[in-house]
């Protein structure tokens, strides 16, 4: 694709728009009120709005390497903090894929620099889980199941956030966690496929992470 196709594409798919309804983007510039805040994998092939079919103010969206909620990440925090305490998102997605460079990298052992310590994040996932990682003996099948586990583990990182303790208390805000399966194009519900339960481990830890924001 050449930059140039770019803007030739922009400026089509404002006519479209416009074609649609003339005053598309004048009512876009007056704000946004998103319903979900999308928090997924920076990866080229994992399109966070056209996968779930959203358009322009569906979706607040954090996208970084093997969706990854870091509670050192003040990008990550700041991003959570506005879409849940400022515009109120209803859902809070964390969307995993198949096929991740990130994951696949922080199961081997090559030194990748400033990304070792980003992967720390989810090798610290593979310990927690090493009993099952370890006892799956397909290596395929072992990396698609640390795919799920990251998923399940950001999940709780996202629950452990004092602002979505106090939005899930105030006005049940949710949270959700899913795979992208690449080779087939489906999003898959990880809990609703029986994959991961995070808000059972969740009951378990709850007490640790708890802020009481009065
Ligand atoms: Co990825």
């Amino acid at each position: 694709m050449e930059i140039k196709e770019i803007f030739e594409n922009n400026s089509q798919w404002v006519q479209e728009k416009l074609g649609h309804d003339p005053k598309y983007f004048e009512k876009l510039a007056k704000g946004q009120e998103p319903d979900f805040l999308y928090i997924g994998c920076s990866d080229s092939r994992v399109t966070a709005e056209s996968m779930m079919g959203a358009g322009p103010g569906n979706v607040f969206v954090h996208r970084n390497i093997a969706n990854v909620v870091s509670n050192l990440d003040v990008n990550a925090l700041g991003v959570m903090n506005y879409a849940v305490q400022h515009l109120r998102v209803k859902h809070v997605i964390v969307c995993g894929h198949y096929e991740c460079g990130g994951v696949k990298a922080a199961m081997g052992d090559a030194d990748l620099g400033i990304i070792n310590p980003w992967l720390r994040n989810i090798r610290d996932v593979y310990r927690t889980h090493q009993a099952e990682l370890d006892g799956i003996s397909d290596e395929g099948d072992r990396y698609r199941r640390l795919v799920e586990l990251n998923v399940q583990e950001q999940c709780l990182n996202v629950l452990n956030n004092p602002d979505v303790q106090s939005a899930q208390k105030e006005r049940g805000l949710q949270v959700h966690g899913w795979v992208f399966d690449i080779a087939h194009g489906t999003i898959i519900d990880l809990v609703e496929s029986g994959k991961i339960d995070f808000q059972s481990v969740h009951g378990k830890i709850a007490g640790i992470y708890k802020v009481d924001k009065k």
